[in-house]
């Protein structure tokens, strides 16, 4: 008797007929993402962080239009931003979830990054078309040819929001690297692009036997320098204003990049990663964390979709692959190079010098 391939079975002419919803998903994912944009460029989340208010008060005090209210609220209840109760006129509190990461009181605020996805991003993305037919970025490097980082130090406003936003984005990365890396055989760490100085304070907190660095261009060292200072870990990390194009990195047992490799183009790479081998010393260890894509390029949508996000900020950088490290790494002349899967979209490459 023949097998019974799936085609054989009766189908329900739903079950057969294509549908269009996951196509409707994605076509309207923006609509959420200016939803939740609006709501934490308001700071309704952080109004509501003392246990709720009811839709006339979030009204006056938002200064919400009344033909706007519930629908801006219940649509945030529905996609799980808000719990609501019943009645004319019900009160709204945060979820866990927004309490923790989307009020601006708390320390594991992430609402810069939401911020930068809403308007930067979300304008530099209004160009994909462009730069899926020319290759070149859109509108983050101005007609004198400054990227965008050059720019942004005019307006420290601007840097500080950015800074954020990127801290928002890899604060969970870090605390798994905190957790799952075996530190115990360093002394030393030094975190190249280290913005804020995130990785660097969490991992100092937990581990009091390293002496750490985190490096990043000028204006950004000095507000790591401030936080650093805020945190009272002065004695444990070193703010050092550094560029790593045109300086040698501050050698350390390890040495850390999160999404850094990313943001540069192939040959910036493979320089950056002869550069880190140089800064590690002999037996020591490069950690890379980005979203480093499956070497299928078919599960990590998140770092698909972040590689046409490097497109579009900067033309030339893209994200990688497993593979791809390894190579660039072998290359470089690391040893026993390995992915290891950290949070989400999130992984990082390991290194070791002999
Ligand atoms: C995408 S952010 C990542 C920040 C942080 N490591 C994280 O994972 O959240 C890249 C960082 O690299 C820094 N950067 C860019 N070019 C640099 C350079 N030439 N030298 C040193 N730092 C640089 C930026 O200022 C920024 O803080």
């Amino acid at each position: 008797m023949a097998e019974t391939t799936p085609d054989d079975r009766e189908h329900t002419p739903e079950e057969t007929e294509p549908s269009p919803e996951h196509i409707m998903q994605v076509a309207t994912g923006f609509w959420g993402t200016k939803v939740l944009g609006a709501a934490v460029d308001l700071e309704l989340f952080t109004v509501l962080a003392d246990g709720g208010l009811r839709a006339s008060e979030i009204e006056r005090e938002l200064g919400l239009h009344p033909r706007a209210t519930r629908d801006f609220l219940d649509t945030l209840a529905s996609l799980g931003f808000l719990e609501r109760d019943n009645g004319d006129d019900p009160r709204y509190r945060n979820t866990p979830e927004t309490a923790a990461f989307l009020n601006k009181a708390d320390p594991r605020y992430i609402g810069g990054a939401i911020n930068i996805f809403n308007q930067q991003t979300y304008d530099v993305w209004g160009g994909l078309e462009e730069s899926l037919r020319t290759g070149e970025p859109q509108g983050v490097i101005d007609e004198t040819g400054e990227p965008l980082w050059e720019e942004m130090y005019d307006d420290p406003m601007e840097l500080e929001a950015f800074a954020e936003g990127m801290a928002g984005l890899s604060k969970g990365n870090f605390v798994a690297f905190a957790e799952q890396f075996d530190f115990s055989d360093y002394d030393s760490m030094t975190d190249v692009g280290g913005a804020l100085g995130d990785l660097s304070r969490i991992v100092a907190r937990r581990e009091s036997h390293l002496s750490i660095t985190t490096t990043d261009l000028p204006e950004v060292a000095e507000l790591a320098r401030e936080r650093i200072h805020t945190d009272g870990l002065e004695d444990r990390i070193d703010a050092v204003s550094s560029d790593y194009n045109e300086e040698p990195i501050p050698d350390a047992d390890l040495v850390t990049a999160s999404l850094v490799l990313h943001q540069e183009n192939l040959e910036t790479k493979k320089t950056l990663m002869e550069k880190f081998y140089d800064a590690v010393n002999p037996g020591g260890t490069f950690v890379a964390i980005d979203h480093i894509i499956d070497d299928e390029r078919q599960a990590n949508t998140m770092g698909l979709m972040m590689s046409l996000n490097m497109l579009v900020y900067y033309g030339d950088a893209f994200d990688y692959t497993g593979q791809q490290f390894v190579s660039w790494a072998e290359d470089a002349g690391f040893e026993d190079v390995q992915i290891q899967h950290l949070k989400g979209p999130a992984s990082m490459g390991i290194a070791h010098k002999g």
